[in-house]
């Protein structure tokens, strides 16, 4: 973990929401929030599942560093308010929040399942809308703050692996939130940013996505190497800190350059 220190966010106080760990690699939120935590951040792992939550702060914690927890679905209010309280009780104020939570969203708007779509729209989106409607108020009377919202590259091109209509309408949601928000919230010192990952290799994809797949993913950028967590979580380090205090409203993307390409001009790196 040496290579993950400094004290770009230090004196910061930070809440993560879905930085728990699973048992097979890191997580975009997982990675954020040890990276955070090394950079001289008081971070509160924020999970639904107190496992995962339990596992990304004992890594912050091994290594010497203070952390701590808070068990909440991201999609109640009075969870989210719950979560923010917290954070206000364990560090006394909230400079940076982190809005990671997402789970997959699959299916056509002729097959999709309404329930699973309810539950993607309310995970993927609801929960930012919450998470900033309790910590806004905090971060206005601390002076201002910094939000960075996770959309995806799933939310500015189509097609993939299979229709993923939840999914798409969620992250394409995060940008216009996060858009709205600047707007809304510059005057009182409150910068909203945005993060878009490519094909980023986490424990989420790898459920989904076999060998072929992947190196298909590695190919279509062109970079032509694999992403990782740690390659978001340092873009999310610049948004969060003082380094960006006169960038808001902006999607930046994380992705090799995948955006840039159309499907013509990567023809022969796929094929061959
Ligand atoms: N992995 C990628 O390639 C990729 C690409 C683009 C965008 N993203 C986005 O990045 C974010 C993180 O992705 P990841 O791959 O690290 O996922 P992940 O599954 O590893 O982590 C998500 C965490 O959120 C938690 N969570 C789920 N629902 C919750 C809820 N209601 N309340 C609180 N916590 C909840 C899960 O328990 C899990 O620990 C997501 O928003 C995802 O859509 C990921």
């Amino acid at each position: 973990m040496k290579h993950l220190k400094g004290n770009r966010l230090s004196g910061k106080n930070v809440i993560v929401t879905g930085a728990g760990s699973g048992t097979t690699g890191y997580g975009l939120g997982q990675s954020i929030a040890i990276l955070f935590a090394n950079q001289g951040a008081k971070v509160l792992v924020v999970d639904i599942d107190s496992d995962r939550a339990s596992r990304t702060v004992n890594t912050i914690v091994e290594n010497g560093i203070a952390a701590s927890l808070c068990v909440a679905d991201v999609t109640i209010a009075d969870q989210c308010q719950n979560v923010i309280d917290t954070a206000i009780e364990n560090y006394g104020n909230l400079d940076i929040l982190i809005n990671n939570v997402g789970i997959k969203g699959l299916g056509s708007v002729t097959d999709l399942d309404e329930e699973h779509y309810n539950r993607v729209l309310s995970v993927n989106l609801s929960s930012v809308v919450l998470m900033s409607k309790y910590a806004i108020p905090y971060m206005i009377d601390n002076g201002g703050g910094s939000i960075v919202n996770m959309s995806s590259f799933g939310a500015m091109r189509s097609g993939g692996f299979g229709p993923a209509i939840p999914y798409a309408l969620s992250k394409a949601g995060v940008i216009a939130l996060t858009e709205q928000m600047c707007h809304d919230h510059g005057p009182a010192g409150i910068r909203v940013n945005c993060i878009a990952p490519g094909h980023v290799y986490t424990p989420m994809v790898k459920d989904r996505v076999n060998e072929e797949q992947r190196e298909l993913r590695r190919k279509a950028a062109p970079l032509q190497t694999e992403g990782n967590a740690w390659d978001v979580a340092w873009a999310t380090l610049f948004l969060a800190s003082d380094e960006s205090r006169w960038i808001s409203g902006v999607t930046l993307p994380v992705d090799a350059g995948l955006l840039t390409t159309s499907p013509i001009s990567m023809l022969d790196k796929l094929t061959n």
